[in-house]
């Protein structure tokens, strides 16, 4: 399937940013200047952000995504949210295994699974990210990792349910650090992912996910890293808190 083909994203992943007020003033700035946006445009807010954010976007193009989601429908999880209740105010994504969530909270593989698998049960399109340590690439490893991401965040996720999911490649060197992948480091990751979907499944389904780049990507280097042919759209932080700036980028994955 050709490129052309496949739904281009632009989400924007805000992160622990901006409040509730803060979110409806940046997404009425944000709406305007996407509105003729020729791919999907996506805002990932903080929990107490959606309401007003959904909200806000109404009658608009931009959807709105969740940055996190539990496994379990309900219970005794303390400071966790539901797939339900994420539906139940109107939330279309959910951004599932950020690299931040690795880190810091002790995400795991497994439970990016089981968080894949809740959220498609739900009905919510998951974006699954996956990515390298600056150390992992310098020891050679990165297909190896990346692989695994791959097989074991999709692990019992159906052919059927892969046309729901978007993968984000965001090598973790990359981000929030200024230091982008070259436009080559970036599709040759991405044409590996989607050769290890194809294994799993197979070319055609392979070839009909979208797969993001995520890592300081900005207004300046989204045209060459969205040209490559395996570089289907974008996940993108900080430049995502700046409309004029996020506008560039949905604008030069519309071409
Ligand atoms: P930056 O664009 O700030 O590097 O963040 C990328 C990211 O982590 C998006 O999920």
């Amino acid at each position: 399937m050709d490129k052309a083909k496949r739904t281009a994203i632009i989400a924007g992943n805000w992160k622990m940013n901006k409040t509730p007020k803060e979110a409806t003033a940046l997404l009425k700035e944000i709406a305007p200047l996407v509105a003729d946006a020729d791919c999907e445009v996506i805002a990932c807010v903080p929990y107490v952000d959606l309401a007003a954010a959904i909200e806000a976007t109404a009658g608009t193009n931009v959807k709105i995504g969740a940055e996190n989601c539990h496994w379990a429908e309900s219970g005794a999880f303390t400071g966790e949210i539901s797939t339900g209740m994420l539906k139940e105010v109107g939330v279309e994504y959910v951004v599932l295994g950020h690299s931040e969530r690795r880190q810091y909270f002790g995400e795991t593989d497994e439970t990016v699974n089981k968080r894949t698998k809740a959220a498609l049960a739900a009905g919510l399109k998951p974006i699954v990210c996956v990515g390298e340590l600056l150390w992992e690439r310098e020891c050679n490893i990165t297909e190896e990792v990346i692989a695994r991401q791959i097989k074991l965040d999709l692990w019992d996720v159906t052919a059927e349910e892969l046309k729901n999911v978007v993968i984000a490649y965001e090598p973790v060197w990359a981000i929030g650090t200024g230091k982008t992948a070259t436009a080559d480091q970036a599709e040759e990751v991405c044409a590996f992912i989607r050769a290890q979907l194809a294994k799993l499944y197979d070319q055609d389904a392979a070839d009909a996910v979208t797969i993001q780049y995520g890592g300081s990507m900005n207004d300046k280097n989204a045209d060459e890293l969205l040209s490559k042919v395996n570089v289907d759209g974008g996940l993108i932080g900080g430049a995502s808190l700046v409309a004029e700036k996020f506008a560039a980028i949905v604008k030069a994955a519309s071409k």
